[in-house]
């Protein structure tokens, strides 16, 4: 290999781990704290709620209710944490909300629902009410 072309494709590399740590944003940390949740999350909830969690997933187009946006403030804000679990838990209809939002009660357990509704609290940013 020639001498300038390697010194170029480590300059890239440190450019790439560079422009990683700047964007990045939330600490490693909190990253760990919540990658079990993204994991269930990605797994789960986003073919409806969206890989961007705004509600536009791939199934949303195919469902006449559509998926809450996770995303947002105003809309996760209004909901109480009891809601949010509950609805997890027992799906939509638990909250008189759409049987479009399924139940998982049966697949998750009760830390993981907590985990996952602390999650979208990250997610909207709009803090636990
Ligand atoms: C089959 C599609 C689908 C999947 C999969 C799905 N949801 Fe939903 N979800 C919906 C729909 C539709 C609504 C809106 C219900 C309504 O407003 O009546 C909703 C609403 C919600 C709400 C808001 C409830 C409220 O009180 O307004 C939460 C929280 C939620 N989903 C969490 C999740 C989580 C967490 C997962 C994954 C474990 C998940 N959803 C998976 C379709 C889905």
């Amino acid at each position: 290999m020639n001498t300038n072309r390697t010194i170029s494709l480590f300059a890239g590399i440190g450019l790439f781990l560079l422009s990683t740590l700047a964007t990045t944003p939330v600490s490693a940390a909190e990253d760990d704290q919540y990658k079990h949740a993204e994991h269930l999350y990605d797994t789960y909830c986003a073919q409806c709620h969206g890989a961007n969690r705004d509600g536009n997933g791939l199934n949303s187009v195919y469902i006449s209710v559509q998926p809450r946006d996770h995303s947002d403030p105003k809309g996760m804000g209004d909901i109480p944490n009891d809601e949010i679990i509950e609805v997890i838990k027992k799906g939509g209809l638990a909250a008189n909300k759409s049987v479009l939002m399924p139940a998982w009660g049966e697949i998750f357990s009760d830390d993981e629902v907590n985990q996952l509704a602390a999650y979208l609290r990250h997610i909207c940013k709009c803090g636990s009410n």
